[in-house]
């Protein structure tokens, strides 16, 4: 008798893992795509600023155009979508909660034990929420705002925009932050 009511509860338990593993999966999906979107809207746009007139005014439109990606990824898709970064340059937006936290620090030990930035992902079940987070590699064009050296010119635009800015003296391949997805189950 008792062993029948085990056997049910662990047939029991055993589908609701298997309930919620595709579950996951199509959730994960979703915050996938909407990182390229965010990533493939943000840097074909910043490309194009920094071709017409340079990196100071890239980081003008950057400053104007990277908040309103995400707020209107926001509005669209029923997420909530952010950027973070350990050393943010946004005060007011990129700060990480604890959770995000522990994921790019996560992320920092996997960039440094060899993966990719690209590749560098993480999703879980928080709370009610799913949240997904997909690391931001340095890549060379990176390097003009958020490098070592910075020109003069950069510098002062930056310190003028975000006078709290964190983000520069990084190398290329670093983390230099993540997009941030959450969605409430
Ligand atoms: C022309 C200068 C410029 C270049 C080049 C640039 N960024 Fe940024 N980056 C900025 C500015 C300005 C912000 C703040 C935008 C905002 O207010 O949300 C920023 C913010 C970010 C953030 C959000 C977190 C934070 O700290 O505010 C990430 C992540 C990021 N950049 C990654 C990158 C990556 C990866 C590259 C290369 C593919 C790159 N950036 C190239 C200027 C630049």
């Amino acid at each position: 008798m008792y062993r029948l009511l085990f056997l049910s509860l662990l047939i029991a338990s055993a589908a609701t893992v298997l309930a919620s593993e595709p579950e996951n999966a199509s959730l994960e999906q979703g915050a996938r795509q909407l990182a390229q979107q965010f990533a493939g809207q943000l840097k074909p746009q910043l490309k194009k600023a920094m071709a017409a007139g340079g990196p100071t005014h890239a980081i003008e439109v950057c400053a104007n155009i990277a908040p309103r990606i995400a707020d209107s990824l926001t509005a669209q898709s029923g997420w909530l979508v952010r950027r973070v970064s350990l050393k943010s340059r946004n005060a007011s937006r990129a700060q990480p909660d604890k959770w995000e936290q522990a994921v790019l620090q996560q992320f920092d030990q996997r960039q440094a034990a060899g993966e990719p930035a690209a590749a560098i992902n993480y999703g879980e079940t928080v709370n009610g929420r799913y949240r997904y987070m997909q690391a931001q590699g340095v890549e060379a064009i990176c390097l003009t705002c958020h490098g070592e050296n910075l020109s003069e010119p950069v510098r002062a635009t930056l310190e003028q925009y975000y006078p709290d800015d964190w983000a520069t003296g990084y190398n290329l391949g670093q983390v230099r932050g993540a997009i941030s997805l959450s969605k409430h189950l």
